[in-house]
């Protein structure tokens, strides 16, 4: 975990596990940069789904959900971007600023995603198939839950 890309210090968010950065294998030569992400090494969920945004304008706020099971790994592949972390207890900003770091989020907390560079590229790599149903949009119900589990 590189303490350089991260705003917030120590604190760890996540209840069921800690949210953290990952820095990716890099296999760099002449022609360029390759990192890998896999199953069982970087992750510890099979990936069931891809998705990435792009477009997004600077001062757009994405997110504003929490997930019941899903794990993913958020990973900007072009630019940056924040992760406003929120487990019911802690709060934690990650800066994803490189293409080599990924951000594991764990089940059960509340991200909002921020300060989009221009030209930024997000890749999520995540657990389980769309379901609207794993999803928390209310922000109170979420904390209800989270804290509850505690
Ligand atoms: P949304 O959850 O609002 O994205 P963000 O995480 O940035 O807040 O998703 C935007 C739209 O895309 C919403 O209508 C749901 C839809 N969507 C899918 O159809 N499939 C997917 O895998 C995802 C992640 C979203």
């Amino acid at each position: 975990m590189g303490s350089s890309v991260n705003g917030g210090g120590d604190v760890m968010v996540g209840r069921v596990e800690p949210c953290r950065i990952v820095e990716l294998p890099e296999i760099v030569d002449p022609r360029g940069s390759l990192c890998v992400v896999e199953s069982g090494k970087e992750i510890d969920f099979d990936v069931k789904r891809a998705y990435y945004m792009f477009g997004m304008p600077p001062e757009t706020r994405r997110g504003g959900h929490g997930h019941r099971r899903l794990r993913q790994l958020i990973i900007a592949v072009h630019g940056s971007f924040k992760v406003d972390v929120d487990d019911g207890f802690n709060r934690r900003t990650f800066v994803l600023d490189h293409p080599r770091l990924g951000l594991y989020m764990t089940p059960m907390v509340w991200r909002d995603m921020v300060d989009f560079a221009p030209g930024t590229v997000g890749l999520w790599l995540v657990s389980e198939p769309y379901d609207e149903t794993d999803y928390y949009r209310d922000y109170d119900e979420f904390l209800r839950d989270a804290r509850s589990m505690a």
